[in-house]
């Protein structure tokens, strides 16, 4: 590419079922893609996968770890300039309230709700005054309570509340940030949606003109129904 830097794209949670989608969606497009989670090996693969026209760059980071954090936005600064950024991150542990493991709910919080702010900042930082948009993965969990997984529904009720006041903040003024919510997600049958829907929205929302900012998309599957109460016996 001549002249202009070119795009870059930093996907977090790039190894899971969303991310992955997302991944395969945007390869080929016009951007660099910067591919982070965890596992080095998972990431090779996926690059792998994802053929070297794809320009994507695996980066090992830790979401929870700041330094990792800055690390990653110092990597993707390398690359070109750092206008996109999709958090499809997550850890969804099940359990009642009554016998979860407590450090199980703080890791849920640290991956699901605090990374958003810390990778969030980050991020609107090596926008600058170019701006940015970015897309969070949120959950339809987070407006509505059944019982097996409390905590991680309030983490994504927290991420709701935190993207409404991250728009607020004066460094955040020239990002666009869309939290996206979707249903159930799985491959196979079934009335779920598919990965590869998140990602098509995804990729709309990325490619909206940029005077345009969706604050809040929720997905679901036509046939999916929220589970009813059961009813009080007599
Ligand atoms: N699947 C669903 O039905 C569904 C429905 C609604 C919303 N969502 C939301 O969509 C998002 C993606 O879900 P998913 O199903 O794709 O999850 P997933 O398959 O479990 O993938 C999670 C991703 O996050 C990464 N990750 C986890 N902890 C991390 C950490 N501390 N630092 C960096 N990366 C970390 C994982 O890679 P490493 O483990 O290698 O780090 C992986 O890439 C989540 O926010 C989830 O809550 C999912």
């Amino acid at each position: 590419m001549s002249g202009r830097a070119r795009t870059v794209l930093i996907l977090t949670g790039a190894t899971g079922l969303v991310g992955r989608a997302v991944a395969r969606r945007l390869a080929g497009t016009e951007r660099t893609l910067v591919l982070a989670a965890r596992r080095p090996a998972t990431l090779e693969a996926l690059v792998a996968d994802l053929g070297p026209e794809a320009r994507a760059h695996p980066v090992v980071c830790d979401v929870t770890r700041p330094p990792q954090v800055e690390a990653l936005m110092d990597t993707a600064r390398t690359l070109g300039t750092v206008a996109q950024w999709v958090h499809a991150t997550g850890l969804e542990v099940a359990g009642d309230l009554d016998q979860g493991s407590v450090e199980a709910w703080r890791e849920m919080l640290e991956v699901n709700l605090l990374s958003a702010a810390t990778v969030g900042r980050a991020f609107a930082a090596a926008c600058g005054r170019r701006g940015g948009t970015a897309v969070w993965i949120g959950s339809r969990r987070s407006s509505w309570a059944s019982p097996g997984d409390a905590v991680y529904a309030a983490s994504k009720a927290a991420l709701s509340s935190l993207a409404a006041s991250f728009r607020a903040e004066p460094f955040a003024a020239r990002l666009r940030l869309t939290l996206l919510e979707p249903a159930v997600v799985a491959e196979g049958r079934g009335a779920v949606l598919r990965p590869d829907d998140v990602a098509a929205a995804v990729a709309w929302l990325l490619d909206l003109p940029r005077a345009v900012e969706v604050t809040l998309l929720r997905l679901r599957h036509p046939g999916d129904r929220r589970p009813r109460p059961p009813r009080p016996r007599a």
